[in-house]
């Protein structure tokens, strides 16, 4: 089973970032957990990266060619972009949306997902326990 975990805007700087909201994984410490926590589930995945949307946009239509099922953290895409969201659209294997931070405790723009109605689930404010938890659960749904 093949998985893409796509990561969005300004997630290469994890480990600069404030600590106490996303952690002190460094992006590339995260991808190894996230292929560690594959492995041991036998996913196949392929994490990327990018700080630009058209990227994201593309890497979406290119995992709609293999992916069975698909991680996203658009990070602040995920509060307005529409381009994403119709990307996302696209899909029909299941999306399960991740966020490191609890989006939903921390301003009022980051209450709003513009994607969050095409997850099957949303794993919010677990840090990167929660990518494993999608993993997880695309293993069982997908
Ligand atoms: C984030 C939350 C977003 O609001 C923020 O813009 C990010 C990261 C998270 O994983 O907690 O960059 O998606």
């Amino acid at each position: 089973m093949r998985i893409a975990v796509l990561n969005g805007v300004n997630l290469d700087v994890l480990g600069r970032r404030d600590p106490a909201l996303y952690g002190g994984l460094t992006q590339s410490e995260l991808e190894t957990q996230i292929y560690r926590w594959a492995k041991d589930l036998g996913l196949t995945v392929e994490c990327r990266q990018t700080n630009h949307e058209g990227e994201y946009v593309a890497w979406c239509h290119d995992a709609l060619n293999w992916a069975d099922g698909v991680v996203i953290n658009p990070a602040a895409w995920t509060h307005y972009s529409y381009a994403i969201r119709e990307a996302v659209e696209l899909f029909e294997v299941p999306v399960v949306e991740v966020h490191l931070s609890n989006i939903d405790e921390r301003e009022e723009w980051r209450r709003v997902s513009v994607i969050g109605d095409l997850a099957a689930v949303r794993i919010i404010g677990k840090g990167p326990t929660g990518y494993r938890e999608a993993l997880e659960y695309l293993k069982e749904a997908a």
